[in-house]
Formats: C-alpha cells, structure tokens, sequence
C-alpha cells in the first residue's frame, strides 16, 4: 500500500484525508490499521529532517508491505511487523504544465479493485510510459468504452458546461485532489456531476483536465493527437485550478 501527500511551506495539503484512505487500503490487505496511527507525525518530521519544514513544496511517499517472512501466496501464520518505507523530496512546480498537456487514450489492463492504493502499479506504468513514447503526459485508462481515470490522475471532462467524472467504483481510485476540487466546484456554485464519461464524448468536450496530488490541477489541451477544445486551457478549468488552490491552502 502507498499514499503520497504534498506540503507546501511546511504544511501537508489534507493530510487527514490520506491518512484515511491508507488506513482503509490497510484493511483491505489485511495490514493492521495501527502502523497508521503515528504516520502523520512522521511525515511531518520529515519534513523538517529534510528541511522543508517551512517553506518550499515537498511530497512524502509512504510505503507500507505486510513485512519480511518466507515467501508464500497465503498470509504468514502469526504476527509480522509491517515494513514502513517513507521520504520527503521535493517535487517539480507544475507551472510548466499549467499551459496545457498533451494526452492519449489507453485499454485500461488494471485489476478491479483500482480503489485500493496499491503498489502493484504495473498497467498504470506500463500505459504512462506508452504515453511518454507518444510525447503525451497522461494516458486515460478506458475500460468498456468508459475513460476513466489517468494513470496516476483523475480525469475531469467539461461536457455542455458541465464538470463531469467518474463516479466512484471499484474502478477508479477515490482521489483526494479529486474530492477537494469537486467540493470547491460545489461550494463555488459550478455543477458537478459524478457520472460514468464514455470515450464517444470525449471529441466534442469543451475542456478536459486532471487532478493528483503532486499534479494539482492541470488542463489537458490535446487529446490522442487532436485539439481539446481550441486547444489551449479552458476557462472553467483555470478557475478550478485557482479554486483548488485556495482550497487546499497554496
Ligand atoms: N497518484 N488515480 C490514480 C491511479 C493515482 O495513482 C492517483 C495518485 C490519483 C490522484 O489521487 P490524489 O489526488 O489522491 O493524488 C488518481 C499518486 C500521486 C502517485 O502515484 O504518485
């Protein structure tokens, strides 16, 4: 299991909320939830052990496997002591992208439970890595005609001036960026709808965008080749951004 969380001049954007979606991918795999409980104060201390305890934008990756016994497919018999894995390192301002980035459509080859946060992470890199061949940033996973999620971003598409993703599911993974940004939409008076976004609708979308923790927000102006929109950021997509930004605090 993993989570990333980002901080920025020392303070970790919705920390609480990863610490959450840890504790419930823990459940699922069946690690003792406990190995949780002092994490938040670990990621703040390397922070500071790293010396980005005030200022500058860090992410701490955190990993935490079942432990170190024999190998086997079933669980070891008896108690074995979860192996914790963390460090703080700073992370690329997404400046760069704000001015839009480039994406293609992938068959989405994951299992069906994309909404645990596990580092069985080979479909996603092997897809993220076919778009980095395609000089693109992000591959939208699809599966059954729907455009899911990116590889390791949600996916947002601006359909008759509507924001629309997908819902949650087994299929997506409960992105946090992606809760943040919805709420603020709402809170802002724009509509959101949690709706399935099948590939059919994709080419007439005013404006698509992505959400992730160390990837904010960021407008997607070209899709499998061809404009999103005029192809350059879309209006209801940079006021997202600004709007997650002030709601995250940065
Ligand atoms: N990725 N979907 C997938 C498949 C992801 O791996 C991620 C996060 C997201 C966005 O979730 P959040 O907003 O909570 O970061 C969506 C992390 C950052 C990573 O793998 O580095």
């Amino acid at each position: 299991m993993y989570e990333v969380a980002a901080a920025y001049d020392g303070r970790f954007v919705a920390l609480d909320r990863h610490m959450d979606r840890l504790r419930s991918s823990l459940t699922e795999a069946r690690i003792d939830g406990s190995v949780a409980d002092p994490l938040e104060t670990v990621f703040q201390e390397l922070l500071e052990r790293n010396g980005f305890g005030e200022s500058g934008r860090a992410m701490v990756y955190l990993q935490v496997t079942r432990g170190s016994a024999p190998r086997a497919h079933a669980f070891p018999k008896g108690h074995v002591r979860p192996t914790v894995y963390a460090y703080a390192a700073p992370f690329p301002a997404t400046g760069d992208l704000s001015l839009g980035i480039a994406a293609i459509t992938r068959p989405d080859m994951r299992w069906s439970r994309c909404d645990i946060k596990t580092i069985s992470l080979i479909a996603n890199c092997l897809a993220n890595q076919e778009a980095k061949e395609a000089g693109a940033f992000e591959a939208i996973l699809v599966r059954d005609g729907i455009a899911l999620e990116g590889t390791h971003t949600s996916f947002f598409a601006v359909l008759d001036g509507i924001v629309q993703t997908a819902p949650l599911s087994n299929l997506i993974l409960p992105g946090i960026t992606r809760e943040i940004v919805i709420e603020a939409c709402r809170r802002n008076g724009l509509d959101v709808v949690e709706e399935s976004i099948s590939v059919e609708q994709l080419p007439a979308a005013d404006e698509l965008f992505l959400t992730g923790t160390t990837t904010e927000v960021v407008p997607i102006v070209r899709l499998d080749g061809r404009h999103v929109g005029d192809g350059s950021p879309g209006p209801l997509t940079v006021r997202i951004e600004q709007l997650y930004r002030s709601a995250a605090g940065i």
